[in-house]
């Protein structure tokens, strides 16, 4: 299939545009770069290249634009028979969401309805979405798809609630459309080849490529956010999923993507707290990761992890790498990543 890859420079896409192209399709993606370069690209061809019989350069077209930009869309889905979209295109960071929030709804907002308007207008069937296991509030977990979501604590998770529901409306108007949306729980880790990785822009606002930075010694230690929390050792609680996982659920939804509208959990199922994962992390590369507790960081809740049993019972698809290999793999992408 020919599947528009919006963001697929980024973290999540490019991973996923890598287990596309091993799987068989064509990637066409659309980045404005905001967060991304434009050398993954290049590193996506060298990952697929490596283990691939024949070379896949022209199975990959890049275009750099604004997934906001209507017209100039417009011109992408005029020159490529698109079959399917993968939505990844989005400004993700919590705090900045609540200094900036007309960026934010604008952003992932208009592209999310210019993408759908789209798919209506060019017979497109089947779409997929990224979401967040930040729709579910704080609800008890572990968190379950049949749940009555609960408010979102800032701009950005509103922008994921809002989506949904704009998807949810749009598959009852136009039955043709098939929607996923993939609500992920905290990805983490890198592809083996230490080719692309998650390089966030600036200081990290998530913990593992924080402790990343510590490990190197680019951060001098990590605040672990509050150990008064009702968990076993008191620090927050998050189901960590490799992204290579991640990226294999997109394949596999855009895959057996049926008639209407699914929601899947993109998760393991297991908790693991920030002490836990500082311990495997130092473990699993024999390095040391200094760090102090300090206050609770506003916004977090205690515990987040996912039911994963919908998206195993009907895409047969499970999280098979655990906490080990994401430390591992992220360390690999650090230690190689070059600004
Ligand atoms: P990322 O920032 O690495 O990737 C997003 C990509 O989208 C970047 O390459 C950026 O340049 C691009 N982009 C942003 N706005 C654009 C626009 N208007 N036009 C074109 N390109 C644009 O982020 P990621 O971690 O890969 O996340 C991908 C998606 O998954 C996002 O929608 C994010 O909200 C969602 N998500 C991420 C997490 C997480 O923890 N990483 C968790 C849940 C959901
Ligand atoms: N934490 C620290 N120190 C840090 C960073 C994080 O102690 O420097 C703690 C947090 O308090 C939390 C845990 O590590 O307990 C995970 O925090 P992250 O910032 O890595 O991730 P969050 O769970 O807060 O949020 C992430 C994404 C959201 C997404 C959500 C989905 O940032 O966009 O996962 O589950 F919505």
């Amino acid at each position: 299939m020919n599947i528009l890859v919006t963001g697929g420079a980024g973290y999540i896409g490019s991973h996923t545009c890598v287990a596309l192209l091993e799987a068989g399709h064509t990637v066409i993606i659309a980045d404005n770069l905001c967060n991304s370069k434009a050398e993954t690209i290049d590193k996506i061809k060298e990952i697929v290249n490596q283990t691939s019989n024949e070379n896949i350069d022209n199975q990959i077209t890049f275009y750099k634009i604004d997934v906001t930009n209507e017209e100039a869309m417009g011109a992408i889905f005029t020159n490529h028979k698109i079959d399917g979209v993968i939505h990844f295109a989005g400004l993700k960071a919590v705090g900045e969401s609540v200094e900036k929030p007309l960026e934010y709804y604008y952003n992932n907002i208009v592209s999310t309805m210019f993408l759908a308007k789209a798919c209506g207008k060019y017979g497109v069937k089947k779409f997929v979405f990224s979401s967040s296991a930040t729709v579910y509030g704080d609800n008890t977990v572990p968190f379950v798809e049949t749940m009555k979501l609960l408010p979102t604590t800032n701009p950005y998770g509103e922008t994921k609630a809002m989506s949904e529901r704009i998807l949810t409306d749009v598959v009852k108007a136009n039955p043709d459309l098939s929607v996923a949306l993939l609500r992920y729980f905290n990805p983490v880790g890198a592809h083996t080849s230490g080719l692309i990785g998650e390089a966030p822009n600036g200081v990290p606002n998530n913990l593992m490529p924080y402790v990343t930075q510590v490990a190197k010694g680019k951060l001098k230690q990590l605040r672990v956010f509050g150990n008064d929390y009702p968990t076993e050792d008191g620090t927050g609680v998050r189901d960590y999923i490799h992204v290579v996982d991640l990226a294999d659920g997109h394949v596999v939804a855009l895959d057996k993507l049926e008639s209407g509208l699914h929601i899947y959990n993109l998760g393991t199922g297991k908790g693991t707290s920030v002490l836990q994962l500082v311990k495997a992390f130092e473990e699993a590369n024999g390095i040391e990761v200094p760090y102090e507790i300090v206050d609770r960081r506003s916004g977090d809740i205690a515990s987040c992890y996912a039911d994963a049993s919908k998206a195993n019972d009907e895409l047969g698809w499970i999280a098979k790498r655990g906490i080990v290999e994401m430390c591992r793999d992220a360390w690999r992408f650090e230690k190689n990543y070059k600004e």
